[in-house]
């Protein structure tokens, strides 16, 4: 699955922002170039963008700056066509505070649509009804004067939560959901999916616990001063997700995956529920780990332990709201981080441009955008938001040569770009264009078993994956020195990082600094 940020692919109109039919207009590049299999497009529904789309104002709709339904129905023909299956971000947790709900909701104590959101007085000394933090800094009330009450957002002010508890609100988000699914779509991102369920007594948080040894999770500054046990994730949330599956269910084929920010592996892995919740929470746990060998394994095996039988596993490397990976990890590490998404048992989901090995790209501090930044001091995610560069040319293939983008273009626009890569045979966009093609190519890869390999250096991750008779290795160096390494039985090389290596007949088989490589030992 590859993930489009719609703002950023390919803008048709020339306002600077990419939009739904320059997402049309390269699914012959995502399908035919690359190779994925499906796309999931983050919010592209009608909203006063404070929070670039997560903030909804209308469920059933495209927002102008997008295109119209006409453009999506086109969009998702032409990607069926092509063997594209379509998955759509959709964003339970709250609306905007335009959206028509909130509108009335706010209206007055005694609107029918009150209850909708989460609304409560001052406790009887005046402060707020509770401790709670919005992840996007501050109190997580909001103070309407119109009636004297606090409505909660767990992100923005303009990020009314919605009250899952409220049959009526269910009714209707089942509604949403039905109105794509019958216009063809094949599934839901869904965001901060735990978020839903609430305690139900609005209790405060206590104060956090110390973080656990192996917690490089990505800070959020003082909204981790708290332990934020009851402002999300009740257990109630599964009968929740219950009722979306069952709404899936009604329809051939359709999937949901849940962003679940969780890094308790047995809790994470309840959001799967009995076959009867969500198909699969995204695994973030490669996001903030170390490029260590170590850690990497540690966080693979704690998966594959936590996993229900039934369930099918997902890695993620990047997304709209972490730093690239290119940055994170490192550029040496580019090569190596796609053969470990694309072997991995599970589903990878990759971020437009990381094909590329786009890293973060700095944006100064008058053309930042994002509201999270703007609010809290570092928190600022721009730098991974900004345009797929195409082609050299001004305009570097996202807009019209002269359009001012809304973010400003990478810096190496100019020489890490499509039109490229795709003449390099040797670049990163082939590398995973090629391992995408063995994905398909070897099921081993596909829907084998995995087993990690021992008795290899500290720097190296090696592991097995076997179905029927056909076995797959993979061996990763994450260190910048060569690194011997035994294998077992004859060998022949399937794919390397490293373009010119074209055996592995040698014994040991000496990686290359950051190389990866993956062998048939069938
Ligand atoms: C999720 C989205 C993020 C958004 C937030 C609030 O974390 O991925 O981009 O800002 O939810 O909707």
């Amino acid at each position: 699955m590859y993930q489009i940020y719609p703002r950023s692919l390919r803008d048709t109109t020339g306002n600077g922002i990419g939009d739904l039919n320059g997402i049309t207009e390269r699914l012959g590049y995502l399908a035919d170039t690359l190779g994925v299999d499906a796309v999931w497009i983050s919010p592209f529904y009608r909203s006063p963008m404070a929070d670039f789309g997560y903030d909804v104002a209308d469920y059933t709709d495209v927002d102008p700056l997008f295109g119209t339904l006409a453009d999506f129905d086109r969009l998702l023909a032409e990607a069926h066509a092509r063997g594209l299956k379509v998955i759509i971000d959709w964003v339970p947790n709250h609306t905007s505070d335009r959206h028509p709900w909130f509108v009335e909701s706010r209206s007055s104590l005694t609107n029918p649509k009150r209850d909708w959101y989460v609304w409560r007085g001052p406790k009887p000394d005046g402060s707020l009804p509770n401790n709670w933090q919005a992840v996007f800094g501050g109190p997580a009330w909001e103070e309407d004067p119109r009636t004297g009450q606090f409505y909660l957002h767990s992100f923005l002010p303009q990020q009314p939560d919605l009250n899952w508890r409220n049959p009526e609100v269910v009714t209707a988000m089942h509604g949403t959901l039905r109105f794509w699914l019958d216009r063809g779509v094949d599934g839901f991102r869904i965001d901060v999916a735990h978020y839903i369920m609430k305690n139900p007594d609005l209790a405060d948080n206590p104060s956090a616990p110390p973080p656990p040894p192996e917690a490089d999770f990505k800070d959020l500054a003082e909204y981790d001063e708290w332990h934020h046990v009851n402002d999300k994730g009740h257990p109630d949330v599964h009968a929740a997700f219950r009722g979306v599956r069952s709404v899936l269910d009604e329809y051939d084929e359709r999937f949901a995956v849940g962003e679940i920010h969780i890094f308790d592996w047995d809790e994470w892995a309840t959001y799967y529920g009995d076959d009867d919740e969500l198909h699969m929470p995204f695994n973030f746990s490669l996001i903030w780990s170390e490029w260590r060998a170590d850690a990497f394994r540690r966080r693979i095996e704690s998966l594959e332990a936590a996993i229900p039988e039934h369930a099918w596993p997902s890695y993620v490397l990047g997304n709209h709201d972490e730093q690239r990976l290119a940055t994170r990890y490192g550029s040496a590490a580019t090569r190596p981080a796609a053969v470990l998404l694309l072997t991995l048992r599970g589903q990878p989901t990759m971020y437009y441009g990381d094909e590329l090995g786009m890293p973060e790209t700095p944006v100064p501090t008058e053309r930042r955008q994002d509201p999270w930044g703007l609010r809290v001091h570092g928190m600022g995610r721009d730098g991974c938001r900004t345009p797929m560069q195409w082609t050299a040319e001004p305009g570097h293939g996202f807009c019209e040569p002269g359009v001012e983008p809304w973010l400003p273009f990478g810096v190496d626009a100019g020489v890490r770009n499509v039109d490229r890569q795709r003449h390099d045979a040797d670049s990163l966009l082939n590398l995973y264009r090629r391992l995408l093609e063995l994905r398909r190519e070897r099921p081993s890869l596909r829907h084998g078993t995995i087993a990690m390999l021992d008795g290899l250096p500290p720097d190296v991750l090696g592991y097995l994956r076997h179905h029927d008779g056909e076995r797959t290795v993979v061996l990763v160096n994450f260190s910048a020195t060569e690194q011997p390494v035994d294998i077992d039985g004859a060998t022949a090389l399937l794919i390397s990082t490293d373009p010119q290596r074209t055996t592995v007949d040698e014994r040991p088989v000496v990686l290359g600094p950051s190389e990866a490589i993956v062998v048939d030992a069938t």
